[in-house]
């Protein structure tokens, strides 16, 4: 009966080719709403950033990539770790700014330049300034909503002295895209930069002239010699009014515990924080279902599961245990047992357990995965790269996408089965991790930015 019932779950985790199909269309229906007007679904933020790089740049950059803490200490304590850093790598370089500023009085010499990269939705007015539209992956410190994220960054590093400018405001996904195309091999540059890790966005390469909202921005400078610019495209919140995301009672349910109901639909089925919280909700479930009696010791079943386990608390679920339990290849389902008892405090679970676990894992990774593939076609077909013969480069990160088997395994079969991409578009189609990039991404920028004074708000 329990197998049974977690393969009844699991079904409705399916998500068929022509519900593959439909959402890449949508997609690109709400990508050009996005970059016509504001407040559209997919935010589709313009960076002004409009070149990527080649490799021969070269340059001495810091780059910053927030982890989080609450917001009254974050920008100090961002300060307080830049400090820290200069002061182990560059002493020297710190304490002749320090004298200088003594002798002088003034500090306007030296700067080394920063690139921030803050991976949350911003609305940017310049390279290096942005305020925040909303936070996202359980973030709620309403008070920064609306702020100037570099603002409040240089503020804090102004406090402390420091000798470094923030030079420009990088998303992880274009960081990411911006040292994939640094590093990646060959001519062309790389499409789009892509994040499947505790949330889940896309950044890739766009015709200015598509950008039709920027004709609104009218004091934004930037550089248009390329004819390109990097859109941010927020795709977490693809589809927020679910006219085509599938859904199960336990992704309502999580959407609406969650602090920001309605948005980041999209997210909340694909990235890391929220997939350990859906199989979660599903578990808890059968669970709850006397006739199941899914972790519920009995005459033949010494399984214990203790009341302060995660199992019972929101969010207490994280993707690693995804990654773990759908890695085990052994018969006795040695590493499901390990991880059950290692994140959950779950021990000596029957056999039987342990496989509608892996039932319900399984299907909620392929999902996810099979959604992944819905951005990625779509910006394939409206950028229209598949039409040449050349490779197209995209690069990833994230620990989705890093440690899950067979994400990117099961994304490609989703991309095929895509009419307008087929086994000869998903052939073209290079992806290749790009481990921690976002910082280096976010130097780069700052290299670009801090040379064009134009750029500078
Ligand atoms: C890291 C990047 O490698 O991956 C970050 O440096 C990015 O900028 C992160 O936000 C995304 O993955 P995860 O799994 O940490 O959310
Ligand atoms: C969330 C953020 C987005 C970020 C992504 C990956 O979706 O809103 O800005 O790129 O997570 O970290």
């Amino acid at each position: 009966a329990l197998l049974d019932e977690a393969a009844r779950i699991a079904r409705e985790f399916d998500y068929p080719a022509d519900q593959v199909n439909h959402g890449v269309t949508e997609y690109i229906k709400q990508s050009n709403e996005g970059l016509a007007q504001e407040n559209t679904t997919l935010s589709q933020i313009p960076t002004f950033v409009t070149a990527v790089p080649n490799g021969t740049e070269k340059g001495l950059y810091l780059a910053v990539d927030l982890g989080g803490t609450n917001f009254r200490d974050l920008f100090t304590f961002l300060a307080r770790q830049i400090e820290a850093f200069l002061r182990i790598h560059h002493n020297e370089h710190f304490e002749a700014h320090l004298r200088r500023r003594r002798d002088d009085g003034n500090h306007v010499v030296d700067l080394f330049d920063l690139g921030f990269t803050f991976s949350f939705p911003v609305r940017q007015c310049g390279i290096n300034s942005g305020t925040l539209i909303r936070w996202t992956k359980g973030f709620n410190i309403p008070d920064a909503v609306g702020h100037d994220v570099c603002a409040l960054l240089q503020s804090a590093i102004d406090d402390l002295h420091l000798p470094v400018r923030v030079a420009a405001l990088v998303n992880d996904t274009v960081g990411t895209l911006m040292a994939r195309s640094y590093t990646s091999p060959g001519e062309t540059g790389t499409l789009l930069g892509a994040i499947f890790g505790t949330g889940t966005n896309g950044a890739y390469v766009e015709k200015l002239d598509k950008v039709t909202k920027l004709q609104h921005m009218k004091d934004a400078h930037y550089d248009t010699s390329s004819g390109e610019m990097i859109i941010n495209a927020e795709w977490g919140s693809f589809d927020n009014h679910m006219s085509v995301l599938p859904t199960t009672v336990y992704d309502d349910e999580l959407d609406a515990d969650s602090n920001n109901p309605g948005v980041q639909m999209f997210e909340k089925r694909v990235s890391g924080m929220f997939l350990g919280e859906i199989l979660r909700r599903a578990l808890l479930a059968m669970h709850n279902n006397p006739a199941l009696g899914l972790f519920k010791p009995s005459k033949t079943s010494k399984v214990s599961l203790p009341s302060d386990s995660l199992f019972y608390r929101q969010w207490g679920l994280d993707t690693s245990l995804l990654s773990q339990v759908e890695s085990d290849t052994t018969k006795n389902m040695v590493d499901v047992k390990a991880a059950l008892k290692d994140h959950l405090k779950i021990e000596h679970p029957s056999e039987t357990e342990c496989q509608a676990v892996k039932i319900l894992v399984h299907a909620i990774g392929k999902r996810a995965a099979r959604l992944a593939a819905v951005p990625l076609a779509a910006i394939l077909i409206h950028t229209g790269k598949l039409e040449t013969d050349e490779i197209v480069d995209v690069g990833v990160d994230g620990s989705l996408v890093e440690f899950y088997p067979s994400f990117e395994a099961y994304m490609r079969e989703a991309l095929r089965e895509v009419p307008q991409v087929g086994v000869a578009g998903d052939k073209k189609v290079r992806i290749g991790i790009s481990k921690d990039g976002s910082g280096v991404g976010a130097a780069l920028i700052a290299l670009v930015a801090s040379k064009d004074e134009t750029l500078r708000n």
